[in-house]
């Protein structure tokens, strides 16, 4: 990304310092705190699900998908891709989210397992991280190093050199690479939509859900 191209730091809220230490309220408990920007431009309309489905990454995606959709988003690297990933260990995903996997292309004994699940109840929720769903840790990249990686993206970590390494990183050092590169990668992360051009909006002074001109309306 040339040098012009890159967003201006992100601005800050009258009601807020321009930094704070502030935890991960992820699963605070374990994980390293950071400090985050606060004060950033909200747009004054919601997204249309269709633009916004637009910019997440597929769970489809392959590695060069993954690695060119984060680069196009103020310049995260593989390393990020590969550390931000690391939030999937928690929360859950819907079958129809990996259901690609099942049947003639892939039939090892873990996707079996899942299509099981899935098939018994297709509304059914699969945890991200299968071993620890409820700890913010490294279990999600000791799965990926044990193939037990649950959505497509997740598995195919392992699948190219670039990220297959870092996996392996993360899976063997929590505290002093992972936890701490988790941080380092998600302080970028509310950066990413001052990139695009064109874009405006609002610091919100009243809260989150408010806009400045309508504070009493939700
Ligand atoms: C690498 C690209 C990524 C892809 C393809 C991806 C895809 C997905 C999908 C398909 C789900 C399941 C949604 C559902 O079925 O309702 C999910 C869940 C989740 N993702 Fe990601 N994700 C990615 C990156 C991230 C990042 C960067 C974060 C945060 C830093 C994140 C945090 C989460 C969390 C916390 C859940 C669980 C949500 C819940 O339990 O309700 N993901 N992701």
């Amino acid at each position: 990304m040339a040098p012009a191209d890159l967003p201006s730091p992100a601005p800050t809220s009258p009601f807020s310092l321009p930094v704070i230490r502030s935890s991960c309220i992820l699963i605070c408990s374990l994980v390293e705190s950071y400090d985050l920007l606060l004060g950033r431009l909200d747009s004054l309309l919601p997204n249309r699900w269709q633009e916004v489905y637009g910019q997440l990454p597929r769970p489809t995606g392959s590695v060069d998908q993954l690695v060119a959709h984060f680069a196009s988003r103020l310049d995260l690297t593989e390393l990020d891709l590969v550390a931000l990933s690391g939030a999937h260990t928690i929360g859950k995903a819907q079958c129809s989210a990996f259901s690609d996997r099942f049947g003639p292309r892939e039939d090892g004994e873990f996707v079996q397992r899942l299509a099981a699940n899935c098939s018994s109840d297709g509304e059914r929720l699969q945890d991200l991280d299968i071993e620890t769903p409820r700890a913010f840790d490294n279990a999600y990249y000791r799965n990926l190093v044990a193939g037990k990686g649950v959505l497509n993206s997740d598995k195919t970590l392992m699948n190219d050199p670039r990220t297959k390494e870092l996996v392996e990183g993360f899976a063997a050092d929590q505290w002093w690479w992972f936890f701490n590169q988790f941080g380092t990668s998600m302080k970028k992360v509310p950066l990413m939509y001052q990139a695009v051009p064109g874009r405006f909006g609002e610091i919100r002074r009243f809260g989150c859900f408010r806009r400045n001109s309508a504070p009493n309306q939700a």
